[in-house]
């Protein structure tokens, strides 16, 4: 099982590949595939929960996700990221949120979605012993300030200060950082500034890593963001599937002998 050691390791070695997963199947392909790192994203709401946001989840919520994919998971690093308001209000309950994520669910670390209200929060925890990935530049829970999910970084000022947020958030600990839909010259620049590695999603190819939603990347999806790329068209199969499914039930022909079993005790009763 690899530990925010060995990732911390690989920067600038061999890319890290990194896919989200929610539920138990899933995070066994993902990591028979050998991905390094699976997160247990807040995305699980928008993505497989059918909401509009990543705002209405919940602690609870994300805690059963983060078990089911646990205990599913055999080498890949499991990261449970922290949802809208479960850190950052109050420190007790942030710490208490995040500590539930390792302890009771089986995560090594959790994601937190940063600014300068999480350099010291990410300290406390990993001073308490909560590994912490760093997440700048588009932080989705903004969505409400945003109003929608704009590219980050893109003037002087704003890249400015950035950078000096990824740099403090390493000082704080941070064992890795996210960089989401941010230019990818600003990203190579960061990348180039840290010792830890930084993950990309809509940041160019310069990071240290890749991540991507697991539903976009296979092709669930039925939109995704114009920086992701399908490398399957699993929404297509499903669908031809479930078509088939259909078919055979209301044409009589599932379930057939193959698929049933009859007790010759039972000829009383039919
Ligand atoms: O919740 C999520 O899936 C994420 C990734 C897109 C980085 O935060």
């Amino acid at each position: 099982m690899p530990t925010v050691r060995d990732l911390r390791a690989k920067a600038g070695d061999e890319p890290i590949t990194m896919l989200t997963a929610y539920d138990a199947p899933t995070a066994e392909i993902v990591d028979d595939a050998g991905v390094d790192v699976i997160l247990v994203g807040d995305s699980v709401g928008n993505v497989v929960l059918g909401h509009e946001t990543t705002v209405p989840v919940t602690v609870d919520g994300i805690a059963h996700h983060v078990g089911a994919v646990s205990r599913a998971v055999d080498d890949a690093l499991v990261v449970a990221d922290m949802p809208f308001l479960s850190f950052g209000v109050d420190e007790t309950d942030s710490l208490e949120n995040a500590g539930r994520m390792l302890k009771e669910e089986g995560a090594q670390a959790v994601k937190l979605e940063s600014g300068p209200h999480t350099v010291d929060l990410t300290e406390k925890m990993v001073r308490l012993g909560i590994p912490v990935m760093a997440h700048l530049g588009l932080t989705p829970q903004h969505v409400n300030q945003y109003g929608g999910y704009p590219r980050q970084g893109t003037d002087q000022e704003a890249a400015e200060r950035m950078l000096e947020l990824a740099i403090e958030h390493e000082e704080a600990g941070a064992f890795s950082l996210v960089l989401e839909h941010v230019p990818s010259n600003l990203a190579a620049r960061i990348t180039e500034e840290l010792d830890v590695p930084t993950i990309g999603i809509g940041a160019g190819p310069d990071c240290d890593g890749q991540v991507l939603v697991f539903d976009d990347a296979v092709g669930i999806s039925e939109w995704t963001p114009s920086f992701s790329k399908q490398f399957g068209n699993v929404r297509e199969e499903m669908e031809a599937a479930v078509d088939d499914y259909v078919s055979a039930v209301e044409s009589e022909t599932f379930p057939g002998d193959a698929h049933s079993y009859e007790e010759r005790d039972l000829e009383d009763i039919y």
